[in-house]
């Protein structure tokens, strides 16, 4: 059978949210933000016919409450597209939406779709990392893993123990360098184009949700040297090398060659191919490694081939791993998150893959010499994914 070209098209999120009561989202339904994505990808693109949605597949990590009930379906309706187009949700705790959009892209792939929207969502706020989970006694008492493996702080700091030459003062620079590449891309209008304002109600009335509220762009190395170790006494994983905790949602409008000529619609990327791969729970960071490497096994390509990565900071010591295995410089190669990561940005867990594809998009928007890219992330419980796309803005 000959497989479909699969194009990205276009990709938008909401600002990235603090969790917790003080958040700016607090207040505000996971799936009225996953529609407010929706609306607005259907705004942008007023070319494309809302009935001609195969399928809206949206990834969440608890799926319960407002995350619940079949999201991408219920999310149909609250979106404003007709009650025609299917939708499904999918799971893969960190890369839901990284997984919506390889699955939307199979199944464009394969034919059995033309246009998909795809994406994903965390209310961290609503629904606390575990929330409702009740992992099976056997993992710990038949030492299938550690206790650790379910904290991922903790498999941050074993990590660290895997690699002892990747240092708390590597990391912590790491981190300083990606709150100001963060703070320059917003200063110079990069990111404000790939959010979408959100009115929402607060303890103060209505405000607008249009700027992510985790960057620190003050950030010092003495002011992160003197941060506690949450995770472990004397460890080296703090909340200044880390991912936060946040409410977000992000997705994008894939489509093949037929509906981009049909609905006008522009292509920005082709998909090259994707992998996911499986590691010890314990080290879960480790995952973009083998998934990468897989994913060059499946396309020929090599790092020397990727003009850009977007990885997923989930800590800083994976992104650190991550670029001594495949010798990208440090402590900044210009291919790296170029415009800042999740330490900065926050990682509410399901739309960060979303959150990465359409960074890559608007990288390469102002790089037409680039011709590969990466997004890459890693996820709880032992997994990595990493998707190859192609450059097509000339
Ligand atoms: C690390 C973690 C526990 C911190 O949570 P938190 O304590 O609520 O974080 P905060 O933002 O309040 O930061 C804690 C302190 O560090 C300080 N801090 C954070 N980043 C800083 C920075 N860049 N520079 C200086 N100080 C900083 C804060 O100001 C705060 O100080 P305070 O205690 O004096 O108020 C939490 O963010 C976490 O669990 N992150 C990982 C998420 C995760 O596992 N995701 C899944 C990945 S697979």
């Amino acid at each position: 059978m000959e497989l479909n070209e699969v194009y990205y098209v276009d990709g938008i999120r909401t600002a990235f949210g603090r969790a917790g009561e003080k958040g700016i989202f607090w207040q505000t339904r996971a799936d009225d933000m996953v529609a407010r994505v929706i609306r607005t990808l259907m705004e942008r693109n007023p070319g494309l016919d809302p009935a001609a949605v195969d399928d809206n597949i949206w990834g969440a990590t608890t799926q319960m409450g407002d995350q619940g009930l079949t999201m991408g379906r219920t999310t149909v309706m609250l979106g404003g597209l007709p009650n025609t187009v299917a939708g499904c949700s999918v799971d893969r705790m960190c890369a839901g939406g990284m997984t919506a959009i390889d699955f939307g892209a199979a199944s464009i792939a394969m034919g059995s779709a033309d246009v998909i929207l795809a994406g994903g969502v965390e209310h961290m706020g609503h629904h606390p990392m575990g929330q409702g989970a009740d992992p099976n006694p056997r993992f710990i008492a038949e030492k299938m893993v550690d206790l650790s493996a379910l904290n991922m702080g903790m498999t941050a700091e074993n990590l660290h123990d895997m690699f002892p030459e990747i240092t708390k003062e590597q990391t912590d620079e790491y981190a300083l360098i990606c709150q100001q590449k963060a703070k320059k891309a917003w200063d110079e209008g990069k990111i404000q184009k790939m959010i979408v304002p959100m009115s929402v109600w607060s303890a103060d009335g209505w405000k607008v949700a249009d700027k992510d509220e985790q960057p620190r762009p003050q950030t010092t190395m003495e002011g992160l040297k003197g941060l506690k170790t949450p995770f472990r006494a004397q460890g080296r994983v703090t909340a200044g090398n880390s991912s936060g905790l946040n409410d977000g949602a992000a997705g994008v409008i894939l489509a093949s060659a037929k509906a981009c000529e049909k609905y006008g619609l522009v292509p920005k990327m082709r998909m090259i191919n994707y992998a996911f791969a499986g590691v010890k729970a314990e080290i879960m960071g480790i995952g973009p490694i083998p998934s990468t490497k897989k994913a060059f096994e499946r396309t020929g390509l090599t790092m020397e081939d990727v003009d850009m990565v977007e990885l997923n900071e989930a800590f800083a010591v994976q992104a650190v791993a991550f670029m001594n295995e495949f010798g990208l410089k440090r402590p900044d190669d210009p291919r790296m998150n170029a415009w800042g990561g999740a330490i900065a940005f926050g990682h509410p867990l399901a739309s960060s893959g979303a959150r990465l594809t359409m960074t890559l998009a608007n990288r390469f928007a102002e790089n037409p010499s680039a011709r590969y890219g990466l997004a890459t992330m890693c996820v709880g419980l032992g997994q990595g994914g990493t998707a190859v796309w192609e450059n097509l803005q000339k």
